[in-house]
């Protein structure tokens, strides 16, 4: 919890302007609708990395940049599986992130998430504000803005949506009626691809296509959609701030307004808006039982004058309370490569998780051996 005591006397009131904004319950996007032409100062984000830092891989140099991995034939020609699954390894052990084709989701079903996500932030304040909370306990739908408004060093110039829809998914009356049978959808595609994937990485460790199913890697998916607002004055704010994902594996739909960046060898590569494709990154959790074979990678969004910018992200995590112990696998351990963590619970790591803030500090740190 953030007590007053935390902020600097000569700052200004921040947790009152922060209460005040989470009070309005219209999120960003309601304060953008006052005609704010000016960035308020609780937006003002101090820990930007200089822009000259940023590194964008043309369509040319893809090679060199975040890799596209065409998942055609994953299913069914073993032999393109085999190499699939060697892009995956090679992508999530130097960036993290890869993105993917071919991985048979409809082009009209990503455009109806997006919509779907887009006609409810954009629906009247009134309507929205219902769903706005931050008590998440035993709720399957939340609508807020900035989970870590309190907690966090940055106010993020977006709004959210989330959705739990597995393993025990948010009655269809609980989501709101705009993007009700999309969510539903388009949640089952995600877990189906999801499951391809865990199969995948399992056997990119050596081990039978189960085996990080069998370990809960994949039983809780959450499905978020991110509403990022044009922004007054970009350079001083951020969509999202840095921050490593806090479960084993996301899928991303982002859209064509880009500012997606991944933090590799010291400098921001922009993920590249590719139609129809997907973003895929490994989250700390991933990192953690592959004892660093998959790396959870440091990522941020930067805000834009044009918008709203909209991404929907399926979170791939065990439930908040499984008693299962997470440790490196015993599989891939050996004297060459001994365990780097220690071994625990999803609830434990999410504790460290939440108590280093999201700055970019790696909770994952706590758990070094
Ligand atoms: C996230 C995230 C990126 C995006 O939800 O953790 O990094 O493009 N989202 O919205
Ligand atoms: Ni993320």
């Amino acid at each position: 919890m953030v007590t007053t005591a935390e902020v600097e006397p000569s700052q200004y009131d921040r947790i009152t302007e922060l209460k005040a904004f989470d009070e309005m319950k219209a999120g960003v996007k309601g304060l953008l609708d006052t005609g704010v032409t000016k960035l308020p100062r609780i937006f003002v984000n101090e820990q930007s990395l200089p822009l000259d830092q940023l590194v964008i891989f043309s369509e040319d140099d893809q090679a060199a940049g975040i890799p596209v991995i065409d998942l055609d034939g994953a299913t069914n020609d073993p032999a393109k599986r085999k190499e699939i699954v060697k892009e995956i390894l090679d992508a999530c052990g130097s960036w993290g992130f890869f993105q993917i084709i071919n991985h048979g989701i409809p082009q009209s079903m990503l455009d109806e998430i997006r919509d779907g996500v887009r006609k409810f932030h954009e629906q009247p304040t009134a309507a929205k504000k219902a769903y706005y909370t931050r008590e998440y306990a035993g709720k399957k739908f939340i609508y807020n803005s900035n989970f870590y408004l309190f907690e966090g060093p940055v106010t993020n110039w977006r709004d959210t949506i989330s959705a739990i829809m597995a393993p025990n998914p948010a009655n269809p009356e609980d989501l709101p009626e705009v993007c009700r049978d999309i969510i539903v959808e388009y949640s089952k595609e995600v877990i189906r691809l999801g499951h391809l994937l865990f199969e995948l990485f399992s056997e990119a460790m050596g081990l039978s296509p189960n085996h990080l199913t069998d370990m809960d890697c994949e039983e809780e998916m959450m499905l978020l959609g991110h509403y990022y607002p044009p922004c007054p004055e970009p350079e001083k704010a951020i969509g999202i701030n840095n921050h490593k994902d806090n479960d084993f594996l996301t899928i991303l739909l982002q859209d064509h307004i880009g500012g997606l960046q991944v933090l590799h060898d010291g400098k921001w590569a922009e993920v590249p808006y590719v139609p129809g494709a997907l973003v895929i990154n490994t989250g700390d959790l991933l990192q953690l039982i592959s004892n660093d074979k998959f790396l959870s990678v440091v990522h941020r969004v930067q805000s834009k004058k044009v918008g709203p910018r909209i991404s929907v992200a399926g979170f791939f995590r065990p439930v908040f309370d499984n008693p299962r112990l997470f440790r490196p696998m015993k599989e891939i351990l050996s004297e060459d490569n001994p365990a780097i963590y220690k071994e625990c619970t999803n609830k434990e790591y999410l504790k460290a998780y939440f108590q280093t803030g999201q700055d970019g500090t790696p909770a994952l740190d706590r758990f070094k051996l």
